[in-house]
């Protein structure tokens, strides 16, 4: 853990005394989140531990094992689900590569003051149809390596191997869509029926990821409010069970699914759940408070589902801060599931606590952002002859290399002009690119400016500061970049 100076203890604790030290309260139970890095600008590990302790966060689930993430937690407390990528299962199912693995990964952290690692996750979502079985020959010996060199190593006890799995691994049939008719996919329903009695051997739990808005994404006819908690004009029924959320009912008719291959006991993680803000006509700030405010009032009363009753369920929320550099083929919404923005500020109210107040998380502190400066299209470059094509494929340019998702149908920044897309577009490359000079050159059709274009729904945004950053002066940076800007724009 980072060292706070005295100076910066008394700020925290003047701070903590006007928030009323509201954000002393403990989470709800069992309440984790999944911290992802597929970021251009990333935030500093340290400050993103921080931030978890500060919201009493005390769980996190990784997509890898990356030193320098393991080191800022080491010593937190935090209990961390580590993370194999599906790249490595082939290799893993070799015992000696798993057991240098499990050496590398897990026990180098576990030490007094180390990691407090307590799952490993073997794959992420491998058995997902779109891999096209990609990963079915390789995920269960990789399992069976990591659960035996895990207890090789004497970990056997405190840390279990598990696979998170998309909900597409199980369904009920077509004419019979309720829970308690759930099997799993019949394509792999030997395999999963195998997976799911080594775990209940290990005493590992099953982990699944649950998506609502995945439900009603790409489905025009699925009802809206199935999708929340506050209740629904279609419930289904099922054996005199009312469901009015299709998280209880996914979440069913995976404990059915369990029950048909023999470990209807089996413990259920949930591994990633949550509700983009961005990227998509369902994806909003508030549905997505209102998505989190029914779930985790329900966590945070323990009430469990109609299969499993008054039972509190492991949940990490999917996910903590938007990452600007994942893959957009499931959705252009894919960038923005954070909680919080790419920079650590929440987005909208929320209380950890499940009871319901209007209060918001802490953001990440010690962030430090580029200059104000932003790139957008030049106005007079912009009326040259012949410049559409020319314009067209600079856009193309900076929106492969840069996050313009938000500018897609029913987004924040959907409905402005060509020029508004364009002046976007440079600017998301141009903050990708850390505002170097010439990543605002576009030839000759972009201009650096001052002034602020975001619009009353659409952010134009600055970029923080990397580590390989940090250390820079900032404000020498920032008056040599005011210097240049102010050059460019004297010149006609
Ligand atoms: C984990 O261990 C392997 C060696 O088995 C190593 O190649 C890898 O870099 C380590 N870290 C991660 C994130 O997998
Ligand atoms: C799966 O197959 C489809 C159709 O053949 C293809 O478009 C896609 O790229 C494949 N995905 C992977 C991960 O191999
Ligand atoms: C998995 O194994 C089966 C049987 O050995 C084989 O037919 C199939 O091609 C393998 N699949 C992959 C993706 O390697
Ligand atoms: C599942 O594990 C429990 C003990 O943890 C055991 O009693 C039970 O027999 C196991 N079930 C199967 C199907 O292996
Ligand atoms: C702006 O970009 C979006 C997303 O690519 C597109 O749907 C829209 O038609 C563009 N607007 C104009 C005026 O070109
Ligand atoms: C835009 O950014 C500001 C902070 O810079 C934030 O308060 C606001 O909520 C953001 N708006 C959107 C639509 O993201």
């Amino acid at each position: 853990m980072a060292r706070c100076s005295d100076r910066r203890l008394a700020v925290v604790v003047f701070a903590a005394a006007v928030l009323g030290f509201s954000w002393f309260l403990p989470a709800a139970e069992g309440l984790g989140v999944n911290w992802g890095t597929m970021a251009t600008h990333p935030l500093p590990a340290s400050s993103v531990v921080r931030m978890l302790q500060d919201n009493g966060i005390n769980k996190v689930k990784l997509f890898d094992a990356d030193a320098v993430t393991m080191e800022a937690l080491a010593g937190s407390g935090i209990e961390v689900m580590v993370a194999i990528p599906n790249n490595l299962l082939d290799l893993l199912t070799d015992y000696d590569a798993a057991r240098d693995w499990v050496h590398q990964n897990v026990s180098r952290y576990s030490f007094d003051g180390g990691v407090n690692i307590k799952y490993v996750a073997v794959g992420n979502e491998p058995f997902l149809t779109t891999l096209n079985g990609t990963f079915l020959n390789v995920t269960f010996p990789a399992l069976q390596n990591i659960q035996r060199a895990l207890d090789d190593a004497g970990h056997g006890d405190s840390i279990k191997a598990t696979v998170p799995l998309n909900a597409d691994v199980y369904n009920s049939p077509k004419d019979n869509q309720v829970p308690s008719a759930g099997l799993f996919r019949s394509d792999i329903a030997d395999l999963m029926t195998a997976i799911v009695q080594f775990l209940n051997q290990s005493g590992a739990p099953f982990t699944v990821n649950i998506y609502p808005f995945l439900s009603l994404y790409g489905n025009d006819n699925f009802p809206l409010d199935y999708a929340f908690f506050d209740g629904t004009s279609s419930p289904v029924v099922d054996n005199g069970i009312q469901y009015t959320n299709v998280f209880d009912a996914n979440f069913d008719t995976l404990v059915s699914a369990l029950a048909a291959a023999g470990v209807g006991g089996l413990p259920v993680v949930v591994g990633e759940v949550g509700w983009p803000t961005d990227g998509d006509k369902h994806a909003s700030a508030e549905l997505a408070q209102r998505f989190y405010a029914g779930l985790l009032r329900k966590l945070a009363s323990n009430a469990g589902t109609p299969l499993r009753p008054n039972t509190y369920v492991e949940v990490y929320l999917f996910s903590l801060v938007d990452e600007d550099a994942k893959n957009v083929a499931p959705g252009n919404f894919e960038r923005h599931w954070g909680i919080l923005r790419y920079d650590g500020q929440p987005k909208y109210a929320m209380d950890l606590t499940g009871q319901g107040r209007n209060t918001a998380l802490v953001a990440a502190r010690g962030v430090s952002y580029l200059p104000r400066v932003w790139c957008v299209l030049n106005p007079g470059a912009a009326s040259q002859d012949g410049v559409g094509s020319r314009l067209g494929d600079n856009v193309n340019y900076a929106c492969t290399y840069a996050d313009c998702t938000s500018l897609g149908y029913g987004s924040t920044c959907n409905g402005m002009d060509a020029a508004g897309n364009a002046s976007y577009a440079f600017n998301a490359y141009f903050q990708a690119q850390d505002q170097a000079e010439e990543a605002c050159g576009f030839q000759g059709l972009a201009v650096r400016t001052l002034k602020d274009p975001s619009t009353n729904t659409c952010n134009f945004t600055i970029q923080i500061e990397t580590s390989s950053a940090t250390g820079t002066p900032v404000v020498a940076m920032a008056m040599a970049v005011l210097v240049s800007v102010l050059a460019v724009m004297v010149t006609p």
